[in-house]
């Protein structure tokens, strides 16, 4: 595998179950994402993308396949990958009964930053995400949006190379959203870091994305930038990144199953 690689899959495959009930929510994917970019992981819901991720961050062992992360690989080297990549997972697994304030001074020091690097930036993410006034309140007291930008906070505060993101923008309002995709931009072509997000709404990556890969029942059925997305799908060149997507994905309306709701 090419070790300059930001992230690199090699048949990564994830299996819940045995036997004939056994469902493969990530299916021989193969991909590699170089350093530097805002790589779009899109796909329907249930597609395999968070399963990607944790598999990715170290959170799900896979069941075949491997995959290198920063140059490290996800199951040989899980201490190096760790210490090189920020995660906002799925379900966040923040610290409910910490203050904004203190989860950050906890994840600064497991990082084993200096105390007074800790204090500058915990202010500096407070403050830019918009959360100093909830730096005392306890995480449970957070809503929904607030813990997702706090998540962010913590998976930023060591300055990784390489950041993963699960629908970093669901639940977030517009504002925050902005300065979020302004604060990835500007760590991605200043410092050369690697963003990997996923999400199910197709204008995100549009909007967001250097690179997309578009994942369906586990499979990746299509990755490059749009003009390669859109050449792929057969296209004409002014087709909206949503037209290729549900073609790719074979989305169709179920309209006799749905005649006594729409009839
Ligand atoms: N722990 C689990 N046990 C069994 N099936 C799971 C588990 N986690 C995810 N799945 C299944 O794997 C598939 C992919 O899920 P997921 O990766 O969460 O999709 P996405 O994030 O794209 O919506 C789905 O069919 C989901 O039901
Ligand atoms: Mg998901």
């Amino acid at each position: 595998m090419n070790n300059s690689w930001a992230i690199s899959t090699d048949n990564l495959t994830k299996r819940f179950g045995k036997g004939a009930s056994a469902v493969v929510a990530v299916d021989h994917l193969t991909m590699q994402i170089p350093a530097g970019c805002i790589f779009g992981f899109l796909g329907p819901n249930g597609a395999g993308k968070s399963t990607t991720i944790k598999m990715l961050t170290g959170l799900l062992r896979p069941t075949e396949g491997t995959a290198t992360v920063a140059g490290y690989d996800i199951q040989r080297a899980t201490l190096d990958v760790k210490r090189n990549i920020g995660v906002v997972p799925e379900g966040l697994n923040l610290y409910e009964r910490l203050t904004a304030n203190e989860y950050l001074e906890l994840v600064g020091r497991l990082h084993d930053l200096p105390a007074d690097d800790i204090g500058e930036r915990r202010e500096q993410l407070l403050s830019v995400l918009d959360l100093i006034e909830k730096a005392d309140t306890l995480v449970v007291d957070c809503s929904h949006g607030m813990k997702k930008k706090l998540a962010l906070a913590a998976a930023l505060i060591h300055r990784p190379p390489v950041i993963f993101l699960d629908e970093p923008f669901e639940g977030v309002d517009a504002v925050s959203a902005r300065t979020i995709k302004d604060m990835l931009r500007q760590m991605v072509d200043r410092r050369n870091v690697t963003v990997f997000f996923s999400t199910h709404i197709m204008e995100l990556v549009e909007r967001i994305a250097d690179q997309v890969a578009i994942i369906n029942k586990g499979k990746l059925v299509a990755t490059g930038d749009l003009k390669e997305l859109r050449e792929r799908a057969r296209l004409d060149g002014h087709a909206s990144l949503e037209e290729v997507f549900l073609q790719l994905v074979d989305a169709q309306v179920g309209e006799t199953q749905l005649s006594w709701l729409v009839g």
